[in-house]
This record gives C-alpha cells, structure tokens and sequence, in this order.
C-alpha cells in the first residue's frame, strides 16, 4: 500500500471535457468584415472614424480597416486636407505609405506617379507614352471619401451611389461640454466588443464585485433590466438600481452598425440627484479586421458628463474599459476590466459555444437584427440609417438619471424600480421630436416633476 503521502489526490466530479472538446464554428455571417463578405458589405455602408486628426503628421500613415489595407496622407498647400488611398501603388504595388504628401495628392516613391485624393492618375513622369495616357483615362488607384469632424477623420468605405448622409449626433452639440478624442485597441473581433453596451450585468460583475469597484460602489447593487428597440436600428439597454432612498437609471446605448454610448463611468454614483446626465463617451467600434478592432471616440467632460480630472491619458482608458491598458499580465489577472472579457474570449468567439441568458436579451436583440440587415443587404435591401430628426441631428439616450424616490413600505422594491425606469424611459421617447435644447429641458422637467409626484 502507498503510504499517505503518496496516495494520488483525486477531484472528483462529472467531467464533460472530453463531450465538449471540439469547438463550435465561428459566427462567420456576422464576424467576418472583409470586402465582398456579407457583413463586410453591411458595415460598409456607413461612415467610421478611421483616425485622430491630430495624431496624423506630415508623412503618411499605412492603416488596416474592414480587412483593407490602406494609406492615410495629408495634402495640399498647408498640408489640412487628407486622402485615404488603397496601400500599393498602381503601378508596380510600392506601398504609398512611402509615399510623398503634395499639394494635390501623393506621390509614389518608386517612380514617381502622382495620385490624386480620390485615386485619379495626375501625373506618370517618367511615362509620356500613348499607353500611359490610356491608363491615366482608364484607371483610377481605389480611394475612399473623407470627412474631418471634431478631431476624428471618418471614411465611407461602401459603393458611392449608396453613400449616406455624414449623421451628426446630439451628444456632439452641448456647448457646455469638453470633448476629446481618443482610441483603444482590442485584439478580437468587432461583435464581441459591441456585446458589452447591451450587457449592463457586467458593470455589477467586471467592474465591481469581482475585483474591484472601478467606476463606483453604487455599481455594485444589481440593477433591474429592460431592452429596447427603437425603430430598426436603435438599441437601449436600462439599469435601474436602488441606492439608499435614491433609484439610478443608467441607459446603454447602440445604433447599428457600431455606434455606442453610456451612462457616465465617475460622475454619478447613485448618491446624488442627477436629471439626464450624459454619455461618458461617445464611440464606435471599428474593425480593423476580423480578428482586431479599434474604439474610437470622443470622452465627454463637464457638469453633465465626467469630471474634468479624468481628462487625461489614464482617465480616457478607465473611461473606455474600468482599468488603463498598459498593466502587468498578474494586473489584469486581479482586475480584469473590458480588455480581459473580450479578448479572453479569443479573436473571434464561438456564439454556437455560449448559453444566452434572460440578461443577455439586448444582446440577443441586437445580433438578430445585424443578421437581419446583413441577409437583407444580399437580397439588395439596403440597411437603415441613424434617423436623423427635424433639427438634423440624431437623438441619442445614452445617460444617467437619480432620483430620490424612497422604497414604498409593502411593495416590492425591484417592481418599483421598473415602473420608475420605465416612467423614464417613456418621457425621454415621447420627446424627441423636438430640437435638442428644448428636448433636454423638457426631459429634466419632467423627471423632476416625476421625482416630485412619485408614481403609482
Ligand atoms: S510603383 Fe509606384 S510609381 Fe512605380
Ligand atoms: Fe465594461
């Protein structure tokens, strides 16, 4: 017989490793973004931020989007206008990043031809050859329009007659607010990240219980969850928690295909009294390819949005995922934040190897509905637009909103904070016809007069 220290340890247990060893396929009809894929055609239709202005200089910059790789490159006589190009040169496939930025475009190092912004062929220098005329006639390098707006360079990577309107948001608009670009990374998939705005369980877990509260202790209460749908392509999802004799709503925010907002990440705790803060952020996620993408956004700072102390590096990244990026593998280990959960899930995760919850209804919501609008973009059905409204903007939801409104002896809490989350949510619905100043007294009125009358 062994002796005690040599007796093997046994976990036991009903193990189903070996049962579920081969993993699921990947979602291919909604993961994939390259050209000629059918959720790469349905993210093309829309504008994306591709890059901060300010972060673009003097010499050109390769760039990968939607599985392209591309040069960005400023021209003109002060070098403030920018050109998006395809990568390799028409002529013999020279990358333009090596390129020189000129008064009317960029010029290839190799021999010299000169290439409009919107790809025409200026000049062929060494070439003055009838079969060079023909091409300059014939030929165009691919480029892809561009709109500068508020720091951040968008691009329109779909078929030109399909081109929208550039949206602009009401979350732009606040003239008492401080806007600053930033990015954040992320080696996975673009749906994966997207997942989290319509998950708002995961700010009660990843970001408070489980390691430790990194936007506020008021996260930690679990919040009472509803989904919404406005018209096709606009998804909401509202927390509403009990803090002391407070109730906080929180509303996460997602236009299709990848535009999101939030509440607030330190501004409002669930302490104190807040009417129709806003978005902490204002973002989209952006496929570099199909296995990485890119957040660009905007943090918002001032009264309503986050305090100005978290204006810096550091604070942007907290804002963007709970943690900074830049931290030791045992870090991330301890406290893992956005970065950590999605990653970790692989570079694209398995939907077919995930058990949907009633908590994951937004995000089931929302994936459906991508589905939807890429099966009916093969079918020639072009997708909706962000609805932009009478005073040309597109209202957004994204906010925080406590009020002081006790818990009522004999009833259950948890119903309470529905009714009043969705007493919330309907006021803000049935006012966003009007133009956006209006619409924001109008809502802050209203909550206050709900706070003051309660409700049945
Ligand atoms: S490869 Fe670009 S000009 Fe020849
Ligand atoms: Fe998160």
């Amino acid at each position: 017989m062994f002796s005690k220290a040599n007796q093997p340890r046994v976990m036991d247990g009903r193990f189903r490793g070996y049962a579920q060893s081969q993993l699921a396929a990947s979602d291919e009809e909604i993961a994939r973004v390259g050209p000629g894929t059918p959720a790469g055609e349905y993210i093309r239709r829309f504008w994306h931020p591709v890059y901060i202005t300010e972060e673009l200089g003097e010499l050109p910059e390769a760039i990968r989007i939607l599985g392209e790789d591309l040069v960005l490159f400023r021209y003109g006589e002060h070098l403030d206008k920018f050109g998006l190009v395809h990568k390799h040169c028409l002529h013999r496939r020279a990358s333009l990043e090596y390129g020189k930025c000129e008064v009317n475009g960029i010029r290839c190092c190799y021999h010299g031809w000169l290439f409009a912004p919107d790809g025409e062929v200026l000049e062929t220098p060494a070439e003055n050859s009838k079969t060079a005329d023909i091409l300059r006639q014939r030929t165009r390098l691919g480029a892809y329009p561009i709109i500068e707006y508020r720091g951040l360079i968008f691009t329109y990577m779909g078929p030109p007659e399909q081109q929208p309107e550039f949206p602009v948001y009401d979350a732009c608009l606040y003239e008492d607010m401080t806007s600053v670009t930033y990015k954040a990374p992320y080696k996975c998939n673009w749906i994966q990240i997207l997942d989290a705005i319509l998950d708002p369980t995961h700010t009660t877990y990843l970001h408070s219980r489980n390691s430790h509260p990194q936007f506020s202790e008021g996260m930690k209460a679990d919040g009472v969850l509803k989904f919404y749908e406005r018209y096709e392509n606009h998804f909401l999802g509202s927390s509403t928690r009990r803090v002391g004799n407070n109730v906080w709503l929180r509303v996460n925010e997602l236009i299709l295909p990848n535009f999101t907002q939030a509440g607030s990440a330190f501004a409002v705790d669930g302490t104190q009294q807040c009417y129709f803060g806003r978005s902490c952020f204002t973002r989209w996620v952006v496929p570099v390819d199909d296995e990485n993408s890119v957040a660009y956004a905007w943090a918002n700072f001032g009264d309503r949005w986050d305090p100005h102390q978290y204006n810096t590096k550091e604070g942007h990244e907290m804002i963007e995922q709970g943690e900074i990026l830049d931290r030791s593998l045992q870090e991330k280990k301890r406290f893992p934040a956005d970065s950590e959960a999605v990653e970790g899930m692989g570079r694209i995760s398995t939907h077919k190897g995930e058990n949907l919850m009633p908590t994951d209804r937004g995000i089931t919501l929302y994936r459906r509905r991508v589905r939807k609008q890429v099966r009916d973009l093969v079918n020639q059905i072009e997708p909706p637009q962000p609805i932009i409204s009478g005073d040309s903007v597109v209202k957004t939801y994204g906010q925080d909103t406590v009020l002081t409104m006790p818990a009522k002896n004999g009833e259950n809490d948890r119903e309470y904070l529905a009714r009043i989350g969705a007493a919330v949510m309907e006021l803000q619905f049935a006012t966003e016809n009007g133009n956006d100043k209006n619409r924001d007294d109008e809502i802050v009125r209203q909550l206050k007069e709900l706070e003051a009358n309660g409700i049945n």
